[in-house]
């Protein structure tokens, strides 16, 4: 083998491992999370659907002296967390969390529907049916008749 033939060779071989160990990072699909528009967004979806939710008189009762700044910080948690953000959730399963307040299924459908009202205002249609599908399965751990 002459002298360019290796060469190129050698140039092939190190473009190859190049390719292979370059930062995934540039080419990884975004997450849910930076879809939505980060924490920015999230903190306003959260709050503007515990506001509706309190000033709803279908689903204010189990917010009666609720701490809302605490509850939204946690709701807002385990949002970042299940869309993929880089969050800790340090709150309670939402069967534990929600036990006690026997909370029907239409209040549940409302509490949904005050979601999809501010996600509408605030992100794509795209990423507002991916959240709304990651609510839906809470039902049953949050729902009691
Ligand atoms: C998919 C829908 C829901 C999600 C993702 C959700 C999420 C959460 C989270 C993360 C917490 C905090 C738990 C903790 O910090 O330990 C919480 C607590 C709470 N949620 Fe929900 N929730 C949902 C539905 C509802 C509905 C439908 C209602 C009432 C109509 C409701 C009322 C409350 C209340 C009052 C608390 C505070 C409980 C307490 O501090 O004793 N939630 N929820």
């Amino acid at each position: 083998m002459n002298k360019s033939v290796l060469f190129v060779l050698m140039l092939l071989i190190s473009s190859c491992a190049q390719t292979q160990t370059s930062p995934s990072s540039t080419n990884t699909v975004p997450s849910l999370f930076e879809r939505i528009g980060g924490l920015p967004v999230l903190t306003v979806v959260v709050s503007e659907t515990i506001d509706r939710s309190v000033n709803d008189p279908k689903i204010k009762r189990s917010f009666d002296g609720i701490k809302l700044s605490t509850l939204k910080q946690s709701v807002v948690d385990q949002l970042c967390v299940l869309t993929g953000g880089n969050c800790v959730y340090e709150g309670e399963t939402m069967q534990n969390s929600h036990r006690d307040l026997k909370i029907t299924t239409a209040e549940f459908e409302l509490f949904v529907e005050a979601f999809r009202t501010s996600l509408n205002k605030h992100v794509g249609e795209r990423e507002k049916n991916e959240l709304l599908k990651i609510l839906a399965p809470m039902k049953r751990d949050i729902v009691t008749d």
